[in-house]
């Protein structure tokens, strides 16, 4: 399906929610407050975005949508953290360079980031007419597993993606492993996260089962939560476009042929890709927009400017290292700690 067959269900659906925003870079460090917290660095490289609360450690107990004076999402009630891996080309002499971000059609000008969704499901229909309970202050979750490497392992979370793009609009195929030939518009890595919460814990100590897929079916197909897991949330969707075109020529590629893109946890395959997320949305604002006819776009929520996005920025360098230009590693080396294990 082209993003455009997506816009055009708007047309016929008159009571739904699904909001589509794009953010802006906050800052590319390695830090991770959710699943490393106080630690730095932490063991490999991510991207976030969102609001400028973020720091090495967050105290679930700290209002962030509160304590937060500005966010790089084009939502500006959104205070909200959102964070994945980072893409590396490694070249053929063994340098490694950090692939950039760019922004999806319609959030031009944007600074690198993200494309976020909030989706209401399907009830078999895909038009986004359930009810869902927004995430509550202190929320965060994780998905993916940094450490796998193999399709039996990546099998455990069910919408883990990677989509090779013709165009800025190509949505499909997906893959669960790195794309194999060179994607003449770039990656684009997606991460959904999983729809029923346990409706008491705001986190758990993986990050993950406080969380479960529906029973059966899918989010979109309308599928049943597990009695354990009763509460139907929305489906939190990031999307992260890796513009992969400056390292298309098949002469820099391996002399095998295999395709030369790694994740910042040292993961060739593409299994690992995982995806983080603490909750940040100011007083009831989730909640009131998936509770309105919002379709990517929302009257109910305020909006920001793409300048306004881009001018908000987390300053404070944690750990000083290269991450531009040619490198002889990837920051934290780690393809040979993995090798020394
Ligand atoms: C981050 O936390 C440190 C203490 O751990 C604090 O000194 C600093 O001001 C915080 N930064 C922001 C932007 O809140
Ligand atoms: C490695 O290859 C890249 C791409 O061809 C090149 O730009 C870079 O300078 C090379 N690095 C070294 C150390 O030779």
């Amino acid at each position: 399906m082209h993003w455009s067959s997506l816009t055009a269900l708007a047309l016929v659906a008159p009571s739904t929610a699904l909001i589509r925003f794009g953010c802006s870079q906050l800052t590319v460090q390695r830090v991770d407050p959710l699943v490393n917290p106080g630690i730095s660095p932490s063991p490999h490289l991510h991207q976030i975005i969102g609001g400028n609360a973020f720091n090495i450690s967050m105290d679930p107990r700290e209002d962030i949508g509160e304590k937060a004076t500005c966010t790089t999402c084009q939502f500006s009630e959104d205070f909200s953290n959102y964070w994945t891996a980072v893409l590396f080309f490694r070249a053929r002499n063994g340098s490694y360079h950090r692939v950039p971000q760019v922004p999806n059609i319609g959030f031009e000008g944007s600074n690198g980031g993200m494309t976020v969704y909030y989706m209401q499901d399907g009830l078999a229909n895909y038009q986004q007419t359930s009810k869902v309970t927004a995430f509550k202050q202190g929320f965060r979750m994780l998905i993916g597993e940094a450490s796998y490497r193999s399709k039996q392992q990546a099998t455990r979370f069910r919408q883990i993606t990677y989509t090779c793009l013709q165009d800025l609009g190509t949505r499909f195929p997906e893959s669960m492993h790195f794309p194999t030939k060179p994607c003449p518009a770039g990656i684009m890595a997606n991460v959904r996260f999983p729809t029923c919460w346990d409706g008491k814990n705001l986190d758990a100590p993986d990050h993950m089962s406080h969380m479960a897929y529906p029973e059966s079916g899918t989010f979109e197909s309308g599928g049943p939560c597990p009695a354990s897991h009763p509460v139907r949330v929305p489906q939190l969707m990031y999307e992260t476009i890796w513009d992969t075109s400056q390292f298309n020529e098949k002469e820099v590629w391996p002399e095998d042929g295999s395709q030369p893109f790694v994740w910042s946890m040292g993961d060739h395959t593409g299994f690992g890709s995982h995806g983080d997320y603490i909750f940040g949305w100011k007083g009831d604002s989730l909640q009131r927009a998936m509770d309105s006819a919002c379709y990517v776009n929302c009257p109910t929520l305020k909006t920001q400017s793409v300048p306004a996005m881009n001018k908000c920025k987390y300053n404070e360098v944690l750990v000083d290292e290269p991450i531009d230009g040619w490198l002889d590693s990837i920051p934290g080396n780690p393809m040979e700690k993995m090798e020394s294990k």
